[in-house]
């Protein structure tokens, strides 16, 4: 783990406001970013419109390199939801104003980006959450477990939003996430198997890859600065590593 994310300083840098340049569709790092053009076309189903109207034979070529497209990113993940589909539940999340279990609205966040974060998540993941007695004892996360990030700057304007989305195996290798970045406007910024991301949540691999929020948990500044160089960190978080330097992860 620790070799991966070394691998992943090396690699990435995350010049972007709230996100890796790197990780951005189209441009995916190597190892595996679904690309928004896959993930948003559903498996077949333009192909099997046009064969309705033309030839179906002469279509055949067509479909076997559709369901060969669509296989390779999405072979055991028959439900997962498209990038504009997977916002639809993270409206549905602000809506409800669905709170994750252990967090509180307007939490500190690390960087200028996200002065005040609020995290979200729907009943599987709070009941995850609950029944394991706090973030730091969940194990594994249920398939259909969503938790979202709303980041807000120092004027509480809504900077960003990130989203995990548990789907049994879609990313075996990496605990099986779908992880996604969006602007405040729902324009999607990465989605899929984002490697930059992963690295980093891979700190803590003993909780499924979901961090406690400030001060329960916190990153070394260097971590922030190798992930997001271009980006300013917050005060107050700085502060909360001088008082709570045992949150900490190694
Ligand atoms: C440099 C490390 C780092 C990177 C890179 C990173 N995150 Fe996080 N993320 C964290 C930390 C630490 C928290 C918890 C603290 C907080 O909420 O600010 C967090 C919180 C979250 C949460 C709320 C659930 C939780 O784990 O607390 C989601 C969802 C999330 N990140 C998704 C993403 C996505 C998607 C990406 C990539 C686009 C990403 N993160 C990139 C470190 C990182």
């Amino acid at each position: 783990m620790k070799q991966r994310l070394a691998e992943m300083l090396r690699a990435v840098s995350m010049p972007g406001d709230v996100l890796p340049e790197r990780a951005r569709v189209p441009s995916a790092p190597a190892g595996g970013v679904a690309t928004v053009a896959s993930a948003a076309t559903p498996r077949g189903v333009s192909l099997q419109g046009r064969a309705r109207r033309g030839d179906r034979w002469s279509m055949r070529p067509f479909i076997v390199a559709a369901v060969l497209l669509s296989a390779s990113p999405w072979s055991s993940a028959a439900q997962a939801p498209t990038p504009a589909g997977l916002w639809q539940q993270i409206q549905a999340l602000q809506a409800s104003h669905a709170l994750m279990r252990g967090s509180r609205a307007g939490q500190p966040g690390s960087r200028e980006v996200d002065v005040y974060t609020t995290d979200l998540a729907n009943a599987a993941a709070n009941d995850a959450i609950a029944a394991a007695g706090g973030i730091l004892n969940v194990k594994r996360y249920p398939d259909g477990a969503l938790v979202v990030k709303e980041n807000e700057n120092a004027d509480r304007k809504l900077t960003g939003i990130t989203a995990m989305l548990k789907l049994s195996g879609y990313d075996k290798a990496d605990r099986d996430w779908v992880m996604a970045a969006y602007k405040p406007d729902g324009q999607v910024v990465s989605y899929g198997k984002v490697q930059s991301c992963i690295a980093c949540h891979l700190m803590v691999t003993q909780q499924d890859l979901v961090f406690a929020p400030p001060p329960e948990q916190l990153l070394p500044v260097s971590v922030w600065k190798a992930f997001f160089p271009k980006q300013a960190m917050s005060a107050q978080y700085v502060k909360l590593l001088e008082q709570h330097p045992e949150a900490v992860v190694k």
